[in-house]
This record gives structure tokens, C-alpha cells and sequence, in this order.
């Protein structure tokens, strides 16, 4: 483990499951991420592709990890498709300690596409480690804000939603995670709202965008930064992870 001031305010350029492991315990004030969804689709004409997107263990290994260090009464929000829904929600109830709140509804104004029906919302989860307080009493689980298209990443996030999550669940000075930055969209709101940052993303290129955006350099690579591996076990049906002990169990903490 390392001592949190080597993180802060920094983009890391590296596989998130390897940086985790060095943060030290109960050192983070929030956790906001949209991590790749595990739906396996390319996105736009140019069919980009995001690593970590062929299945959604990676985000759960991800937070589950993560749980360790957060501080105790702290929020963690977590983009989420609606495929993955109940698969995700039943991950968290079963393997990890954090308490769901909300799933949250983020509306984008302007509608996507879809066959049968145009797809115009995506989901955030709102989990909890204790019992967080919240600083807006009429903040809405229905998010509306409009999609950002600034060519910057496939998945970019409007900042104005963003930093409605982050004032409505952390104090000025406190330090937001972001283990999938893409390009730099939490830590930007983070920075605006006078909080500090960690960011982690595995991609050198959305790694670059953000490192603009933020006007900060990017920490040199603390691994290899190279498409992660795939997950070390075969994606289990949500009947299997019931019926089998798994290698991801609940957290002492
Ligand atoms: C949905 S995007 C995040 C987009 C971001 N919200 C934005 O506004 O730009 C998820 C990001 O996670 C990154 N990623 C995938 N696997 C990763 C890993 N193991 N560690 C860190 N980042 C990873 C992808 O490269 C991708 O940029």
C-alpha cells in the first residue's frame, strides 16, 4: 500500500484492479464511475470499441475491491445499462456489503436509437457504505440532463450531472474515485467543485484527453497499460454464482 498523497489529483494510466490494491484503507470520500458495461457493442460509424466491455464482472471486481476504501457513511454511484440490471443488483446483494439505495434514471433529452422502442434513459446506481448524508433534500432519482457529443469518448458524460451527484454527496476538499475516467469527464466536475480527484484509466488515449482536459500530467504507467486481461473465471449465469462459493466474497469491512 502506498500513502494516499502519491494518488491524488493525478490520472493513472493503468488497469484499475492493479491500482486498487495499492490505496490505502477508508481513504476515499466517493466513488462515481461509468464503467464499461459488459455489453459487448461497438459504438457509432466507426464502431469504437472500449476494453473491459465484454462482460460485466470487470466493474463488479472493480467495486467490490473498492469497498475497502471508502470511508465508513460514503456514498458510490455506478453507471449501469438496464441489460445488466438485475444481473448487477443481485452481484451486489449477494457478494458485497454495500447497501443500494437507488437506482437512479438518468434521462438524456434526446433520444438514442433502439428497435421497437428508441432508447432515451441509462441507469446509476446509488449504493452506500454506511449511511452517507446527503446534502440536497430535492434532489430526484429522474437525472435529465442532455447527452454530451464533443467527440471526446464514445461514453462521454455530461458534466453538469455529474456534478449534481458529487455536491449532493461530498464536501469541498474530499477526494472522488473514478476507477474508469475515459476521458476525465468525473474528475473535471470533481476539480470544478473544489474536490480532489483519483482517476484510473486503462486506455492511453482517453488517458491523454482527460490529462488535457485537467491540465495535469498523466502519472507516468504504474503497470503495463495494456487491454486488461480477460476475468480469470468463466462468466457464470446468475443461478451458477448462487448455487457455487465464489472467489469474491464479503467484505470484513
Ligand atoms: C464508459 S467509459 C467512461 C467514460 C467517461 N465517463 C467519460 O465521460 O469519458 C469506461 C472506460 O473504462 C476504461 N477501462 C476499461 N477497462 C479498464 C480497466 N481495467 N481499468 C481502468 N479503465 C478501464 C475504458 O477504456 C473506458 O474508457
Amino acid at each position: 500500500m502506498k500513502p494516499l498523497s502519491e494518488f491524488i489529483n493525478r490520472i493513472l494510466c493503468a488497469d484499475a484492479r492493479a491500482v486498487l490494491s495499492d490505496l490505502p484503507n477508508e481513504s476515499i470520500d466517493l466513488i462515481l464511475t461509468d464503467p464499461p458495461y459488459g455489453d459487448n457493442i461497438s459504438y457509432g460509424p466507426r464502431k469504437v470499441r472500449i476494453p473491459g466491455n465484454d462482460h460485466p464482472l470487470l466493474a463488479l471486481e472493480v467495486l467490490h475491491s473498492a469497498y475497502r476504501l471508502v470511508k465508513r457513511n460514503t456514498a458510490a454511484y455506478m453507471f449501469c445499462g438496464m441489460r445488466h440490471l438485475p444481473f448487477v443488483r443481485a452481484f451486489f446483494a449477494q457478494y458485497t456489503r454495500y447497501r443500494l439505495r437507488d437506482v437512479l434514471i438518468w434521462d438524456k433529452v434526446t433520444m438514442g436509437v433502439g428497435y421497437g422502442f428508441r432508447k432515451q434513459y441509462e441507469c446509476i446506481l446509488a449504493l452506500e457504505k454506511g449511511r452517507p448524508s446527503y446534502r440536497n433534500s430535492g434532489m430526484l432519482n429522474l437525472l435529465s440532463y442532455r447527452k454530451v457529443r464533443d467527440g471526446s469518448h464514445p461514453h462521454a458524460k455530461p458534466l453538469p450531472l455529474l456534478k449534481a451527484l458529487i455536491a449532493h454527496s461530498s464536501n469541498q476538499g474530499g477526494v472522488v474515485l473514478d476507477p474508469f475516467l475515459g476521458s476525465g469527464a468525473t474528475a473535471l466536475a470533481a476539480k470544478h467543485l473544489g474536490r480532489k480527484y483519483i482517476g484510473i484509466e486503462v486506455n492511453p488515449v482517453y488517458c491523454r484527453i482527460a490529462a488535457n482536459r485537467l491540465r495535469q500530467p498523466m502519472l507516468p504507467l504504474i503497470r503495463n497499460c495494456t487491454e486488461p486481461q480477460s476475468h480469470p473465471v468463466a462468466i457464470p449465469s446468475l443461478a451458477a454464482i448462487s448455487a457455487t462459493p465464489s472467489r469474491l466474497q464479503k467484505p470484513v469491512w
